[in-house]
Parts: structure tokens; sequence; C-alpha cells
């Protein structure tokens, strides 16, 4: 009895971290290429089209069999910034890389027809896949911009491209960086805008597919805190403090027809809000202000660049300081006590640098010690890169965020109602009083 008791009171402080592990599925030391042959490969190593040491993974998506890979060109030598793996290959734990759509599709600086550098990408359930070329080359005081910012939206069932979108000059400022990307499907396919967070800009460029059209947002919610900009990763101290807006996740759609953008500057701990019934209206981009709003601070060491929520609601971040994935869920007020830790680990997840799910609910995690390749030395005889995945319902259970009897998800909209928690008397008697405390929830 005991020990049950120390379990649910362990769940409820949303410290305990979930039973189940997430999976390593891939690693590797070095990322290498699905080359035509090697002969192919050692033309491109001799002429450093291919220098290994220079490539590194940051970003994920999974659709069906495939799991899309981002390789930003920061440095010389990287064969393909947009490629894939096959998510059931069973013949290695290290796959080769497959440019996507081709080869031809990833040539640098050609600007009409191949893509340059991409960070984040987003295949949609009508079945695209979103991807902004920055158009650069290299990284910080090394960055030159061979080609404009471009939206490229793939058909995932062709491999062809059917949309290429150039950023409007207004979209952008000569500070602009843009890493990430959230994709808000609404009635039909056509009704799709996906919003663009500027991290060194401080801007929210929205784009409707419908209207081919883009827009600008501007807010001081999108810089940093001015006081959370140090970080210490995997042992090395470094200043991130100009690094504004930058993950994001939507909510499900709410009763009123539009989904809660939750995002977070990179230097901060803290989430903010905005409806995409602001973000797709571009008549409001000067007089919304108040219509962005402002969530509970994140405990201490809570820096994170990438978030994802399920379709009832479950949020994953990842907390770059601590070597872990977080979750929330948006049931519950967004507060430390509600989030919780669903896997931690000092080795493999130094660095978890994307999280996403699947159409099928499981998590996937990559994670790439970034910050040792940009402030040190990568050490290549040491696995370096690594992907995971698990069942999203096996990573939260026991914790906080495994919500399953909320009457209703407050993000569906409706009427404000208090929630309490249903406890024995026995129980409720033992808990600390936070823990039995009515939540605001909305009820439909
Ligand atoms: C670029 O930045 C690096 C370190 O971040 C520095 O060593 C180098 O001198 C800088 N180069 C220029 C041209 O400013
Ligand atoms: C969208 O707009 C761009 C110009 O910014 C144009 O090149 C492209 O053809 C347009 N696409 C569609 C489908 O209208």
């Amino acid at each position: 009895m005991k020990f049950c008791f120390a379990l649910v009171l362990l769940a409820l402080v949303g410290s305990a971290r979930s039973a189940y592990r997430l999976q390593e599925k891939f690693a590797w030391r070095s990322m290498d290429y699905a080359f035509p042959d090697d002969f192919s490969r050692q033309n491109a190593l001799q002429s450093r089209a291919y220098v290994p040491e220079n490539n590194l993974p940051v970003a994920i998506e999974v659709w069906g069999n495939k799991i899309f890979v981002s390789v930003p060109r920061w440095r010389e030598g990287i064969p393909a910034t947009l490629n894939y793996i096959r998510a059931d290959d069973a013949f290695t734990k290290s796959p080769r890389l497959t440019p996507y759509p081709s080869w031809q599709g990833n040539e640098l600086g050609n600007c009409a027809n191949g893509l340059t550098t991409v960070y984040r990408m987003k295949a949609d359930a009508c079945g695209r896949l979103w991807v902004l070329d920055t158009g650069t080359y290299g990284i910080g005081n090394t960055t030159t911009n061979p080609c404009p910012y471009a939206i490229n939206v793939f058909d995932l069932n062709t491999d062809r491209r059917v949309r290429r979108y150039e950023f409007r000059p207004e979209d952008t400022n000569a500070n602009t960086f843009i890493a990430n990307i959230a994709v808000d499907i609404g009635t039909t396919c056509d009704d799709t805008y996906a919003y663009f967070s500027d991290e060194l800009g401080y801007g929210l460029v929205a784009y409707s597919w419908e209207e081919n059209r883009s827009w600008r947002f501007e807010h001081s919610y999108f810089m940093p805190d001015p006081l959370l900009g140090d970080f210490n990763v995997a042992g090395l101290n470094f200043q991130w403090g100009a690094e504004g807006i930058f993950g994001m996740a939507l909510s499900p759609i709410k009763n009123d027809g539009f989904r809660t953008l939750f995002f977070s500057p990179l230097a901060s701990n803290r989430e903010f809000a905005v409806s995409t019934r602001i973000l797709r209206d571009s008549s409001r981009t000067e007089d919304s202000y108040h219509d962005f709003t402002v969530l509970e601070s994140r405990a201490a060491n809570s820096h994170l660049t990438s978030k994802v929520m399920s379709d009832d609601g479950l949020m994953f971040f990842n907390l770059i300081d601590q070597n872990a994935i977080g979750c929330w869920h948006s049931s519950l007020p967004y507060k430390p006590e509600n989030h919780a830790v669903v896997d931690r680990d000092d080795v493999g997840l130094v660095f978890p640098s994307d999280v996403k799910i699947d159409a099928n609910r499981n998590l996937w995690v990559m994670s790439d010690r970034m910050p040792v390749f940009l402030e040190a030395d990568l050490d290549f005889n040491d696995v370096n890169f690594r992907i995971y995945t698990a069942p999203v319902d096996e990573m939260v259970r026991g914790t906080v965020c495994d919500v399953q009897t909320a009457p209703s998800n407050y993000l569906q909209g409706g009427k404000q109602k208090l929630f309490r928690p249903r406890f024995s008397q026995n129980l409720r008697q033992k808990l600390p009083w936070w823990a039995t405390k009515a939540y605001q929830v909305y009820e439909n």
C-alpha cells in the first residue's frame, strides 16, 4: 500500500520518468550517402563535394516508411541537404542517406530547382512535405546567401515538387534566420497555412497555400530573455543570447475552428501562445499585440528548440540542457508541476535536436551533439547521431502527462469549468494540497 502511494505521488509531482525508454533505432558515427557507386563516392571525397566530418544531421520527419533527415550546408562537403532513410531498414543500423527528391534536387545554389540548406521539414495529413530552403551556405559570420528563402512543397505520393514560393523581401530582414515550420490544415487540404519562426530576425511569417501569399508578424514575445542566453551542454559553456522564437507546435482544432500556436524563444524558459485566427488574417499584423498570450515559466534549465503536439493535445519538447525529452498535457495548466521528463540519457540524448510524432502515434527523436560540432570538435570514433522511437502512450504512462480522465480538453474551446481530479477520501488526505486542487478547463 505504501509502495502504491509513493508511486502515485511520484507521478503527480511530474518528476517521475516513464518506465518505458526511447528505443534506439538508428545510430551513426558520421553520415554517409547512397552515392550511385563507389567511384562517385571516391570522386566526391577527392573533390571535397563530400567531407564526412562536416555533415551534421539536424532534423527528422516521418511519413510512411520514410524518415527524412536534413543536413544544413554550414560547411563545405554536404552532398545533399534533404534526404531520407527507410524506417524498416533491417540490414543496417547506420543506413546511408538518399537525397530527396533526387541528387539534382539538392544542388547547392540552384535556386529554381535545387535545395541549398534545409533545417526542419513537416509532412502534413494531405500527403505534402513542407520544406523551407533558407538558400544559405555557411553558419554565423561565414553565411552567404546564394539563393532567397523559398518554401518548397513536395507531393509525397509522387515525390514531385508541387509548389515553390519565394518569401517577399518584407518577410525577412538583415538578421533573418528561419529554422522552423508549423503546418496548419483547416477544413480542407486547400485551407492550409504554414508558419515560419524567424529566430534571429524576431518574426513569424505566415503563408496561405490557397492564396499563395505570405505576411509577417513581429512581437516582443519573439525576442530572447536577456537573462537566459547562457547554455551548458555536454560539458561546454557557450552563449546563444540572441536566439529568439524557435520551437513551435500547433494544438488540435478548437470549437471556434482555429488552433493555438504554442511557441518559445530559444534563449528563454517561457512559452507563449496565439490563435491561428490571428495568424491566418493578414490584416492583423499591425494590431494583434494583445492577442498573443504568455504562459507560466518552465523550471530552470529548460531551453528548448523543438516541440510537437499530438491530435489529442499532448505536447513533447526537447530539454537541451538536460539531455532529456519533456511532456505536458494541454488539458492541464502550463506550469512546471504539470511537466514531466519522459526520458533522459547523458550519452545518447546529448542535444536532442528534433521531436516528431508519426501517423501511428509513435514519438521520434533525433540527437546530434550539435553544440560539440559547433563549439568544439566531434569525435568520429564515437557514435554522434541517433534516431529513437517509442509509442507516445508508453512514453507518458505513469507521468503527469498521462491524462486520460480529463472531462474535456480546454483546447476544444467552449465554456470554462473547474475540473477536480478524483481521489479516494483516504488518498486525498495524504496528498499535498496542490495535487487535489481543481483545474480550470473548458467544457464543450
Ligand atoms: C568568425 O567567427 C569566428 C568565431 O566564431 C572567429 O574566430 C572569426 O575570426 C570570425 N571571422 C570574422 C571574419 O569575423
Ligand atoms: C506562387 O507565387 C509565386 C510567386 O511568388 C509564383 O512563382 C508561383 O507560380 C505561384 N504558384 C502558384 C501555384 O500560384
